[in-house]
């Protein structure tokens, strides 16, 4: 598949079917991600690939942990509220309308709402997780470094068939994670992503999200 191809192909997958992925697949994928660029090629990614009964463990536990402490749901790593302002909030609300139309749960229903989120700490069925961690000393550039990772290794899937979705979801609820995998205490946890075969027929997976055009974004100099 010709890259431009598997850029279009790639969008987020929020249901997939249950058959496996096998491990020498995700290693091919992780083979093709590790070819990512980094600052001064540090390579600061490092990934948990959970299946099985980890899988299940782990999704038990941050779903029960949820329930008890809904509070306890902000990311270990410093952030920043300027997502919550516009344009951001606007793209962010035209993202959620047109998902949770698709899912057919009506606006104010908080119970569906948080029912639907919670769908992130089951990776939506799929049947791998990758959790992605950084070494707590390292700042925004290697964070840049995870996220082209990130998207490499999403491209390589797509090639492949594979749906993935990305999930800050995970970097809440980190207690648990980083119990469950044993996640060393000098590591942030900093992002999940959902790896599987995508459910056709699911009406979620109809979702296209907007795109600003490039004269949004880009300012031209010199030309
Ligand atoms: C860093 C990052 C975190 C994300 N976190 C979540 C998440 O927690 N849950 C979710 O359903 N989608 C999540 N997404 C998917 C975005 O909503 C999605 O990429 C965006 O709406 C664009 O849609 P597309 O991926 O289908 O092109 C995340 C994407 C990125 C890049």
């Amino acid at each position: 598949m010709p890259l431009s191809d598997a850029l279009r192909a790639r969008k987020s997958i929020r249901a997939f079917k249950p058959d496996p992925v096998p491990e020498a697949l995700i290693r091919d994928l992780l083979e093709d991600a590790r070819r990512a660029p980094s600052g001064t090629n540090i390579q600061p990614w490092k990934v948990h690939v959970v299946a099985g009964d980890v899988r299940q463990r782990l999704e038990r536990e941050v779903l029960a942990h949820r329930e008890t402490d809904p509070e306890d749901a902000a990311a270990e790593f410093p952030r920043k509220p300027g997502a919550r302002r516009d344009p951001y909030l606007g793209r962010m609300r035209t993202l959620g309308k047109a998902m949770y139309g698709l899912l057919e749960i009506p606006k104010g229903d908080q119970a569906a709402n948080w029912r639907q989120w919670g769908r992130n700490y089951q990776f939506f069925d799929a049947p791998v997780g990758l959790i992605f961690t950084i070494d707590r000393d390292l700042d925004a550039m290697s964070f840049l470094d995870v996220g082209m990772f990130m998207q490499t290794l999403m491209l390589a899937a797509a090639e492949r068939g594979l749906g993935t979705c990305a999930q800050g979801a995970w970097n809440n609820f980190w207690t648990v994670t980083r119990r469950v995998l044993e996640v060393p205490e000098d590591e942030y946890i900093i992002c999940g992503m959902s790896l599987g075969w995508p459910d056709e027929a699911a009406a979620v997976n109809r979702l296209e999200a907007e795109r600003e055009p490039v004269d949004a974004f880009a300012r031209f100099h010199g030309f």
